[in-house]
């Protein structure tokens, strides 16, 4: 097991950073001392997430699906990273769109590449780049054990997320943890129906949707937790108890 202290400041890298939970985790763990580099593809929501905190964050503009300017993202992180201190890689990329019967398969396999694929590649080239100490979260989903109907190629690179977190944690271990957490239903979407809030509350035991703060919660104990490997943690008030 590392012996790394579990006070010390962290160096963090979050891919997906701009998103509601990327930035709710971006955000609490800069205000807990520490420092974080930011991934995405628009600068213009970088800057908007800087605007938000007085630390100094690491701001990487680029998209990870082109192969070039993923050259340009791991020359930047490299940059941002002392190779001496262990660095934490949290992975939340994503993109939730259902993949329907006879669609399109671009799109499903775009849907894969985000989810899965480029998570997976990105922790494989960063494993043996790391100092023991170092950390890798991935972002599944709370359905991962029980998806419903639908969005298919989603809930295929999810479940592989949550197999993915097992393997490496093993491949990895003791030197580095790999955990995951499986966020259930968060943030409603501005199309949503008015009732909408109301009538997936009545189908979370806990009865209220979550907060994205409640997912940088988790992701700050699974990082500071210094016996934990190949978690997947629901945080998601008890909707995975029930079968969708
Ligand atoms: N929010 C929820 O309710 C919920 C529930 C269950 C699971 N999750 C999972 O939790 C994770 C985070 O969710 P979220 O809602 O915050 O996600 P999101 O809103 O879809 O944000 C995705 C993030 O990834 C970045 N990104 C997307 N494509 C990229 C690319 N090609 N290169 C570089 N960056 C890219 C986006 O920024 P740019 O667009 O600027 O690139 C954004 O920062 C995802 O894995 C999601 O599946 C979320």
């Amino acid at each position: 097991m590392s012996s790394w202290n579990s006070e010390t400041p962290l160096q963090i890298v979050v891919m997906g950073a701009t998103g509601p939970l990327g930035s709710a985790c971006t955000l609490y763990l800069a205000a807990a001392g520490h420092a974080v580099a930011c991934v995405a593809r628009s600068e213009k929501r970088l800057e908007a997430l800087q605007a938000q905190c007085t630390p100094r964050l690491g701001l990487i503009a680029g998209d990870l699906t082109d192969p070039a300017e993923r050259v340009g993202i791991h020359a930047s992180i490299g940059t941002f990273l002392r190779p001496d201190l262990p660095a934490v890689f949290l992975f939340a990329l994503g993109d939730h769109r259902d993949s329907p019967l006879g669609g399109d398969e671009a799109a499903a396999r775009a849907l894969l590449e985000i989810n899965l694929t480029l998570p997976m590649l990105e922790a494989l080239h960063w494993a043996p780049r790391l100092a023991s100490g170092g950390q890798f979260v991935f972002f599944a989903d709370a359905t991962v054990t029980a998806p419903g109907p639908g969005f298919h190629a989603y809930s295929a690179a999810k479940a592989g997320l949550a197999a993915l977190t097992k393997t490496l944690a093993q491949s990895l271990a003791p030197a580095i943890r790999v955990n995951a957490v499986a966020p259930g239903i968060l943030n409603l979407k501005p199309t949503a129906r008015p009732d909408a809030r109301e009538r997936w509350s009545a189908r979370i035991p806990l009865n209220e949707i979550g907060e994205p703060h409640f997912i940088a919660m988790a992701v700050e104990f699974l990082i500071r937790h210094p016996y934990l490997t190949g978690v997947v943690l629901p945080v998601d008030g008890g909707y995975s108890l029930h079968h969708h």
